[in-house]
């Protein structure tokens, strides 16, 4: 499912004096099978962007579509409400420290709930099925999931929030700063498990960071987000080769960016993608090294 939006424009408490317009005309495509990110100062509006891909925040402006749901504002409340339980089994999505929101007794429990929230009728082998499936996924195993999710370790408590998303297997994976509070190690464990689920789960992932090096190395496009608006979008070459821009946007840049910038000023250019593999291959061949 392709995801298109024009014109989308929100504003949280509308005609009230705490009127706050948080998106301001977003257009943006973002295509099936992508691994895409969105970057962006607190309160650019990443938040209440994706917040609209699954109708949690219905479109109050503006044309949104997901796949050939039509959730814009022309569109008649009566039409959209009888597919938004389908489109949230199909749009998946994980907010920000999900695993504050385990809350069952066991983790089978808390992914089993996910489930029979979309699938009320399901029958007991299908039930078990789809939770250790997914559990499978995230890499939780049997044994685990029949303790408290409060016994598990941080990076184990939100890959059991992810499993309780995935287990309805949406199309499309929606994250929002899915690695924000973990260690390094754990930070990589869980990007390679969003790379392993886009390769069989779910089709489509769509990760909210402001950590530039992670978008650098891990997604397809970008979307730079600004006071409401989508002021950049595209690969991160595009996107990284574009300093300036960035830090007038006050955003950072990858440290594969200034590392290039500063080889360009010695006289060595790059042509780089801005992911760390890339840019040492580059480098290294560069200056007449070895292939890795
Ligand atoms: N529930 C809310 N009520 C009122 N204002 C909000 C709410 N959520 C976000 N905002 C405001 O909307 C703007 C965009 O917020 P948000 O989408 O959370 O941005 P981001 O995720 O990029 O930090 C900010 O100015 C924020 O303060
Ligand atoms: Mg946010």
């Amino acid at each position: 499912m392709r995801i298109v939006s024009e014109g989308l424009t929100f504003t949280y408490n509308k005609k009230t004096k705490f009127a706050k317009k948080a998106l301001d005309g977003v257009s943006l495509v973002i295509e099936e099978g992508e691994f895409f990110g969105i970057i962006g100062h607190t309160g650019s509006g990443k938040s209440t962007f994706i917040q609209h891909l699954n109708a949690l925040i219905p479109v109050e402006e503006g044309t949104l579509k997901i796949g050939d749901r039509d959730l814009s504002a022309s569109v008649k409340k009566s039409k959209k409400k009888k597919f938004y339980r389908e489109l949230r089994s199909k749009v998946g999505m994980v907010f920000q420290y999900p695993e504050y929101q385990l809350f069952a007794e066991t983790v089978y429990d808390d992914v089993a709930f996910g489930y029979k929230n979309f699938f009320p009728e399901a029958k007991k082998e299908d039930i078990d099925a789809a939770v250790y499936g997914a559990l499978e996924m995230v890499g939780l195993s049997r044994e685990q999931a029949g303790k408290s999710p409060f016994e598990l370790s941080g990076g184990q408590k939100r890959r059991a929030a992810i499993a309780g998303v995935i287990v309805t297997r949406p199309e499309i994976l929606v994250l929002d700063e899915p690695v924000a509070g973990l260690d390094p190690k754990g930070k990589r464990e869980l990007m390679a498990l969003l790379h392993y689920l886009h390769g069989t789960a779910c089709k489509t992932v769509v990760i909210v960071s402001h950590d530039m090096d992670e978008v650098a190395d891990n997604c397809t496009r970008i979307a730079v987000f600004s006071e409401g608006k989508a002021v950049m979008q595209g690969s991160p070459a595009e996107i990284f080769s574009k300093t300036e821009e960035l830090v007038n946007l006050r955003l950072d840049v990858p440290v594969t960016a200034y590392l290039s910038e500063r080889l360009e000023e010695v006289g060595t250019k790059i042509e780089t993608d801005y992911s760390v593999a890339d840019f040492t291959e580059k480098t290294i061949k560069a200056y007449g090294g070895k292939s890795l």
